[in-house]
């Protein structure tokens, strides 16, 4: 889909952006909104190392900062250092408190071929207030 495309393009060129000069590890990641809204992040790393913040919890602070209302439809990776780059375990929680059913996550793969999951596959019973 050249949707997905234009997005992994996003997350490609903000992953430039990481600040990763302890892990050398960059990641970037871009987010829609079903409403067609896009945001971005990159890590951002520090001296105290468990201070540092994953690509994707930044593009969603981002949205929020932003006044972002709306549901998240697809969250693109990228990682200059590795293909098939999966949300840690805390950045998938921090998604899932914005998702819908219908939420997925693209990564590419070795061939440059889209990868697609939904976040319910990939985190599925996530813990929420609702239940
Ligand atoms: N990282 C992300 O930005 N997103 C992930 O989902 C996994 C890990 C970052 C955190 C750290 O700066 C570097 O990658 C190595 O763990």
């Amino acid at each position: 889909m050249e949707q997905d495309k234009d997005l992994l393009n996003k997350a490609k060129i903000v992953s430039e952006n990481a600040y990763a000069p302890y892990s050398k590890f960059k990641v970037g990641a871009a987010i829609e909104y079903e409403n067609g809204n896009i945001y971005t992040g990159c890590n951002v790393e520090n001296a105290s190392y468990g201070l540092s913040i994953c690509a994707e919890r930044n593009a969603v602070s981002n949205a929020v900062s932003s006044g972002e209302k709306s549901k998240i439809k697809t969250v693109a990776i990228y990682s200059p250092n590795q293909k098939k780059c999966m949300p840690c375990g805390a950045c998938r929680q921090w998604i899932a408190e914005f998702s819908s059913d219908n939420t997925r996550i693209i990564l590419e793969d070795d061939d440059n071929k889209i990868i697609s999951m939904t976040l319910e596959e990939i985190f599925p019973n996530a813990f929420s207030i609702e239940g």
